[in-house]
């Protein structure tokens, strides 16, 4: 049962984070030029306020199920405090390079090369990131990029998949059950999910080899989490072997084609009574009133599929691939969509 100490500690380090990563917002749009005008339709966009106010609503619902005992508070994943300096000071330093490509200088292929089965759509500088998904530098870059994007509720919206996860924990044994995060990244989600379960064993799959290293680096040294090089869309695991399916943040990145063969994969590779996770951007009518801003997102952090994405319905992408849609919430930005293995 979650003490009032807990709670205070909670408040605590969300506060933290918040402060920090906003923080770094608000210095880099003093220091980033801002972007002509958009000439394309715009829709309605929200009030910082009421912006607010979703942060907000998502951290209350994670504290409510936090105490409710459906999964522990998050531990703070980084806590040297040299090592989050030290990622400020490289944020800060790749600013400059990230604005230029914002302003139309040339959008530089990252590092590798043509022909070294990496796919085309891959190859980019998404989010005008310095290096694409292709460099040590990068990895190290993007969870503060990500983080001052959402001004310190990245990691929170990655959380909400816990909620569905735990819900269908609650009538089985958590021991020898597998999980698969597919597009891992730098592992955070992966990260709560072990630290939540410790007994299950994990599996984090990404196409890119330096964005798995970060993700050892922060998990640590444990067989119970694995760490595969691989694609979304061609995952290397048997039909029915794993009992949790989660991503975060991947299907917004990837082509429409390439989307429906990742989501039939995670459907393929799910065991029967199994459970998908989704956690992504939220899309056009979730929110209405913030419309605006997904006109915008692809245009201000290129984006390239997000546009096309965000059109869509997830839930409705899911059940196409031959899953249930089992439970749908809205957490600030993002959406958590769990779909049931039928
Ligand atoms: C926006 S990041 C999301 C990472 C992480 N899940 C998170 O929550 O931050 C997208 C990740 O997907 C990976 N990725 C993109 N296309 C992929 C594909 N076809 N197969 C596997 N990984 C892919 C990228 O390398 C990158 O690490």
């Amino acid at each position: 049962m979650a003490s009032a100490l807990d709670r205070l500690t909670y408040a605590a380090r969300q506060t933290a984070r918040i402060a920090w990563y906003a923080g770094h917002y608000a210095a880099g749009r003093r220091l980033l030029k801002p972007m002509p005008k958009p000439d394309f339709p715009v829709g309605p966009t929200p009030s910082r306020q009421e912006m607010t106010a979703a942060m907000r609503a998502a951290f209350q619902r994670e504290w409510q199920d936090i105490r409710a005992g459906l999964f522990p508070a998050p531990r703070p994943l980084s806590v040297d405090p040299a090592d989050l300096v030290r990622r400020s000071v490289l944020y800060f330093r790749d600013l400059p390079q990230v604005d230029a490509r914002r302003h139309g200088a040339a959008d530089e292929l990252p590092p590798g090369e043509q022909g070294d089965g990496l796919p085309d759509y891959y190859r980019q500088n998404f989010h005008f990131q310095s290096d694409g998904w292709l460099s040590h530098r990068s990895a190290r870059l993007y969870d503060i990029q990500v983080e001052t994007l959402f001004t310190g509720a990245a990691d929170l919206m990655r959380r909400r998949a816990m909620k569905p996860v735990a819900e269908w924990l609650a009538d089985r044994s958590q021991r020898g059950l597998t999980g698969l995060d597919v597009g891992c990244g730098t592992g955070r989600l992966l990260a709560f999910l072990h630290g939540a379960w410790p007994g299950m064993k994990f599996t984090g799959l990404d196409l890119s080899p330096p964005y798995l290293a970060e993700a050892r680096r922060l998990i640590g040294p444990t067989a119970r989490v694995k760490l595969v090089e691989g694609a979304a869309e061609r995952l290397p695991f048997d039909d029915a072997s794993r009992d949790l399916v989660v991503s975060s943040f991947l299907l917004h990145e990837l082509p429409k084609e390439v989307r429906a063969r990742a989501l039939a994969e995670m459907a393929r590779v799910v065991k029967p009574d199994g459970l998908v996770v989704i956690v992504d951007s939220i899309q056009k009518g979730d929110r209405p009133g913030w419309d605006g801003l997904l006109d915008l997102f692809p245009h201000h952090f290129h984006e390239p599929y997000y546009a096309e994405y965000a059109d869509g319905s997830l839930g409705a992408w899911g059940e196409a691939a031959g899953l249930t849609l089992a439970a749908s919430e809205h957490a600030f930005l993002s959406k958590v969509v769990a779909f049931a293995r039928p």
